[in-house]
């Protein structure tokens, strides 16, 4: 008990009115919280190891319900609300706030709370709201005696904490009323609960994503009447979804990817409340079936990942309310004619990457105006772009890569209209055409990235690029380009990935490469999404962002001559340069040595004559580096950066020595010595050099071809 003498000398120097009010206030039985109420809140304080400042407003002293983040019930002065969220609390939660009997609603979530949850709050009888999301909480639920008292909680979120063990079943059998349960992102095991149903006629919302359940989805879930989320993506589910399943009318969103579940989609035509189905990333096989068509509500449509064959079903087109379509890596086939996409008005994203659909882009297509998205890369798709795509006019995303696409100059004609591309993805097409050159080519004032790789295009690197002002990633690697790499190039403002590798370039690396503003600077690329994310070759590895590529510089495999320019160690913000196998001579230059950035250098299969620099040492980042098939000379550094790399970073250079070639530096000079070894040796030896430097070029070469089929 607070003397109560303290309160009254805390309100001396109040006006007299008030005074009058707060003493009345004071007197009156309810004027302060409960003195029950009191000791449990100051109990969770006293637990914390870090409270965030909470102790300047919760005085012992003080009535508990003018501290922060406390709310009272007006007449009775009972605590219903404890708001503490993101307060940087750490410690464990008391199990005294099960002493809080009128508490109503409590808010712990994103603090650094640890320990369990105590059972006092998950069996109270007054609790409605419980929050305890983004935390450090461990151990699991316990299971509660089934002739506990029927318990009034209605949200349950746990959801972003560290609990283990199975999901308790008898906690059903309590909870009556609850509503919503969110546990995703923990680590629980075991069966999905799905008992729940029976004894909660009002649970609507079940989150199970990013934890460890494991099994089949037991049947059950028919008794979930009025069940309108399920979400248990990213677990280890498998089996096939079960029949009852497709009993619960009542969901809007299911999202179950990224298990190991199986079977068709036969039954799903009864769920025609669905907004949301998420399958992807799951072994799912047959074809979607005609009845999709009964899911008049769906907006979202995910099926990637899976090994699903057939066409596409006509009816597809009834889903009118289709925003996105996503079909990618699976095993359709057929021709997309059969669906009439002028029905799928609101249509923004159509994805049907890796996949066998053959014949014509349909016309209808170029009637859903609302397009962001649309990629059809790798199929079989024949015939050529319409001038019609210039009424998509929200088209932002388009690859279209390996789509046996012709006549490059009348496709970027029509493209250049498309005024919302920001991405544009047209490689594996053209194949032997000719880039065009002609000034016309119009337009792509919005673009990113560009992307006309692998496509045997000769000519030159047109001139029409330069007046790409967004251009931040250019990829033209794989063709036949030849002529110089032009001066304009440092007029790209916003350049910062720049691809001419496996091509005819001739000439010299140009100054003006080295004045490429974003490879000068730390500025990075304004942070947008792509409206689709970019796959590499290797389909884990996404970009869902321009400005999350590397800042790279590939001039490899061209016929570049004349030195490498002292100016290179301007572009302080490379993380990979590329310049091997080109006609390069002279030194490495020394300023090379200041690109404290760089992940990758490849100079290999060159005519760079000299030392190495010493200085290399100093890029610590550096993991992937080949000096090889060079005419460089003296000793390899023994510590260092350098020291790290295996022989092959370093092998066909004749006059190099150091521990991890063939030749050894002796105790005399490095060159006599190594030339006496390779005599000595024979063909034998020269052989592993030369297959040790083909090992090399071919083992970065694939890396780099691997890296760049684009999705
Ligand atoms: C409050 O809760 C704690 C722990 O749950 C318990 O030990 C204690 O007896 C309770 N105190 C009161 C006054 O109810
Ligand atoms: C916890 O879940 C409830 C119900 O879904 C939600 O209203 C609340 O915002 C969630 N809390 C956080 C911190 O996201
Ligand atoms: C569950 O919590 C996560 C955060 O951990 C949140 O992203 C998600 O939206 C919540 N789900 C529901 C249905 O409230
Ligand atoms: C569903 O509820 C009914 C009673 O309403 C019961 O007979 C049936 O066994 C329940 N089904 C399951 C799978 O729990
Ligand atoms: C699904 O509902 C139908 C009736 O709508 C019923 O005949 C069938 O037994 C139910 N299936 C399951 C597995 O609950
Ligand atoms: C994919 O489906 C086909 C039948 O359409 C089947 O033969 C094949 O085994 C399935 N592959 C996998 C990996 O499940
Ligand atoms: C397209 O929508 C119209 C009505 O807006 C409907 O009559 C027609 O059946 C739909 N076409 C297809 C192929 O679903
Ligand atoms: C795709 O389907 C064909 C038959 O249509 C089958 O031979 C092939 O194995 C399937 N591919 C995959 C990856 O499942
Ligand atoms: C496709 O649907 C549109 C709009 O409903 C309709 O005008 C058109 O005739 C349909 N086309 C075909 C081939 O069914
Ligand atoms: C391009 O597509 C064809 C099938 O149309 C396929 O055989 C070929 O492997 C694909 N090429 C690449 C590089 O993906
Ligand atoms: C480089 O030029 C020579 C002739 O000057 C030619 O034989 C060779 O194929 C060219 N190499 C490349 C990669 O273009
Ligand atoms: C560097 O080399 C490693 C191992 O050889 C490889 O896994 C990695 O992809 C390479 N990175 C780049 C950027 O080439």
């Amino acid at each position: 008990m607070q003397p109560l003498s303290r309160s009254h000398m805390n309100r001396i120097p109040i006006p007299f009115g008030l005074a009058l009010v707060l003493l009345v206030s004071l007197v009156s039985p309810t004027s302060s919280c409960t003195e029950q109420d009191k000791t449990s809140l100051l109990q969770l304080l006293a637990g914390f190891y870090r409270d965030g400042g909470l102790t300047a407003s919760w005085q012992s002293n003080t009535d508990c319900c003018i501290w922060e983040g406390i709310t009272c019930s007006r007449p009775n002065r009972i605590v219903t609300d404890i708001f503490l969220a993101s307060r940087g609390l750490e410690g464990p939660i008391s199990p005294f706030l099960g002493n809080l009997t009128g508490l109503l609603r409590l808010d712990l979530s994103h603090n650094s709370l640890y320990g369990g949850l105590p059972l006092e709050l998950v069996k109270s009888r007054s609790i409605i709201v419980l929050d305890v999301s983004f935390n450090r909480l461990t151990g699991g639920l316990s299971e509660l005696p089934s002739s506990a008292p029927v318990q009034p909680l209605q949200i349950l979120n746990i959801s972003s904490n560290l609990f283990t063990g199975r999901f308790p079943s008898t906690i059903w059998e309590v909870m009556k009323s609850l509503v919503v349960l969110n546990a995703s992102t923990n680590s629980f095991t075991g069966q999905i609960p799905t008992t729940p149903c029976v004894s909660m006629p009002s649970f609507a919302v079940l989150e199970l994503s990013f934890n460890q359940f494991g099994g089949n989805i037991p049947q059950g879930l028919s008794n979930c009447t009025v069940l309108k989320l399920l979400t248990a993506g990213h677990n280890h589910l498998s089996g096939t979804l079960p029949d009852d399943l497709f009993n619960v009318t009542s969901l809007e969103h299911l999202s179950l990817p990224s298990n190991w579940l199986q079977g068709s989609l036969d039954g799903i035509s009864k769920l025609t409340n669905l907004v949301t189905l998420d399958l992807g990333g799951n072994e799912l096989s047959g074809n979607i079936p005609e009845s999709i068509g009964e899911l008049k509500r769906l907006e979202g449509l995910h099926l990637e990942r899976n090994n699903m064959s057939g066409e596409l079903p006509t009816a597809l087109s009834n889903c009118k309310n289709l925003v996105t379509v996503d079909l990618r890596s699976n095993n359709f086939s057929g021709e997309l004619t059969k669906v009439n996409f002028s029905n799928l008005s609101n249509l923004k994203k159509l994805d049907l990457l890796y996949n066998h659909f053959t014949g014509n882009i349909p016309d209808s297509l170029y009637s859903c105006s609302k397009l962001t998205a649309l990629r059809l890369s790798h199929n079989n798709f024949h015939g050529q772009l319409s001038e019609r795509i210039g009424n998509l006019e929200s088209l932002s995303f388009l690859s279209l890569v390996n789509s046996s696409l012709t006549d490059i100059t009348r496709t970027l004609r029509i493209l250049g209209k498309s005024r919302s591309l920001t991405t544009l993805l047209i490689g594996l097409n053209f194949y032997h055409e000719t880039m065009p050159e002609d000034d016309n080519i119009d337009g792509f004032e919005n673009l990113q990235v560009l992307s006309i790789s692998d496509c045997s295009l000769s000519g030159k690197i047109p001139h029409w690029l330069s007046k790409l002002r967004n251009l931040g990633l250019l990829f033209l690697h794989n063709n036949q380009l030849t002529g110089p790499i032009p001066d304009w190039i440092s007029s790209l403002n916003v350049l910062f990935f720049l691809d001419l590798s496996n091509n005819k370039l001739i000439g010299e690396i140009p100054i003006a490469l080295m004045e490429i503003p974003m490879l000068k600077s730390d500025k990075t690329a304004p942070k947008v999404f792509f409206e689709l994310p970019v796959y590499a070759f290797n389909p884990s590895l996404q970009y869902l962002m321009p400005s999350a590529y590397p800042k790279v510089l590939d001039l490899s495999i061209n016929n570049i001559t004349g030195l490498i320019p002292e100016k290179i160690g301007q572009l302080k913000a490379l993380t990979s340069l590329y310049l091997g196998s080109n006609k390069l001579a002279g030194e490495i230059p020394e300023p090379i040595c200041t690109l404290t950035n760089l992940q990758v250098l490849d100079l290999s299969n060159n005519h760079l004559t000299g030392t190495i620099p010493a200085a290399l040492n100093n890029l610590h980042f550096l993991s992937n580096f080949s000096i090889s098939n060079n005419d460089l000379e003296g000793s390899i550094p023994t510590m260092g950066q350098l020291s790290t790399f295996p022989g092959s970073s370093f092998e066909g250079n004749p006059k190099l020595c150091g521990p991890m070639i063939v030749n050894h530096c002796g105790s005399t000079e490095a060159a006599p010595v190594s030339i006496v070894l390779t005599k000595e040796i024979g063909t034998g030896v020269i052989f592993a050099i030369a297959f040790g430097a083909f090992f090399v070029v071919g083992v970065l070469y694939d890396q780099i071809v691997l890296a760049r089929h684009f999705g």
